[in-house]
């Protein structure tokens, strides 16, 4: 029987790599021959214009549709109508009008289960659905928490923050508390942006470790920084597509597979 793990990958912290990550990380499952869908979970839309769409506020059908949708009880349309393909990969778009998203949902009746009764039906036809959070612990982020399996963080060494984690750990066990989501699982903390040759990383690595290793687990692998991400990001292509010789590509196809096996 297929069984479909739901990803969100989540820091409220804004800039450390979500969005790369979900992309590099959904490419290189497409490539072990996994069904992958990404799921754009932020107004930003970022994730859905690193795959070339410029105007996704032009598109027919984004989350938010899907989220109103569901707010007014009504049948969700046939994904065929909204679920984009690019390549290995489909995506569940967003655009700016997400944002109207948060608001409506505070006075929904399910409020924290919205984006779980449309991606629960999707589950049959996917091997992994990867979320791609907003910066914020709104109720975007609490709808994502509450729809998936297990969420993977990923940080930024130079700017972690003790606190900041914290809070995201609390409102993971929060979720769990509430009922929200009784099996949510906490994956661990993926480190991105990875300078190797400074001590002030080495000391920082042992300083997380130290802190957080009771906690949470910290991949072995680790996201070096590099240029190229920005300029795949231009190109409208995943890392592993514009330089699939180069150390970003090559640590996020060692991620995966520690990933999977992790989990396996
Ligand atoms: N390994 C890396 N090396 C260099 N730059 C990177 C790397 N990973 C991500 N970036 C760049 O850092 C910026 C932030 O990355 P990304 O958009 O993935 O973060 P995010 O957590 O999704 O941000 P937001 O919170 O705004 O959604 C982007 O410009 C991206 O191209
Ligand atoms: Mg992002």
């Amino acid at each position: 029987m297929n069984k479909c793990e739901v990803i969100a990958i989540a820091n409220q912290k804004g800039g450390v790599g979500k969005t790369t990550t979900t992309v590099n990380l959904g490419y290189s499952l497409a490539e072990e021959g996994k069904r992958v869908l990404l799921v754009d979970c932020d107004p930003q839309a970022n994730l859905t214009m690193s795959f070339g769409v410029d105007y996704p506020d032009e598109l027919p059908i984004t989350l938010y549709n899907l989220i109103g949708t569901v707010i007014e009880d009504k049948d969700l349309p046939p994904k065929g109508e909204y679920i984009l393909t690019f390549n290995s990969l489909d995506i569940l778009p967003s655009s700016i009008e997400l944002a109207a998203a948060e608001l409506s949902l505070v006075n929904a009746m399910s409020r924290e289960a919205t984006l779980k009764a449309i991606l629960d039906p999707l589950r049959s036809y996917y091997d992994f659905i990867l979320i791609d959070c907003m910066p914020s612990l709104g109720m975007l982020t609490i709808n994502a928490l509450a729809a998936c399996d297990r969420v993977l963080i990923p940080a930024n060494p130079q700017y972690l923050s003790a606190k900041g984690l914290e809070l995201l750990l609390d409102t993971i066990s929060k979720v769990k508390r509430k009922g929200l989501n009784s099996h949510i699982e906490l994956d661990g903390i993926l480190i991105t942006m990875f300078v190797e040759r400074t001590n002030l990383n080495k000391d920082i690595l042992a300083w997380i470790e130290e802190n957080f290793g009771s906690l949470v687990r910290i991949y072995e692998t680790k996201i070096p920084v590099s240029v190229k991400v920005g300029e795949a990001v231009l190109n409208s292509q995943s890392v592993q597509e514009f330089d699939p010789k180069g150390k970003v590509s090559a640590a996020y196809k060692n991620f995966a597979k520690e990933y999977i096996d992790g989990n396996s």
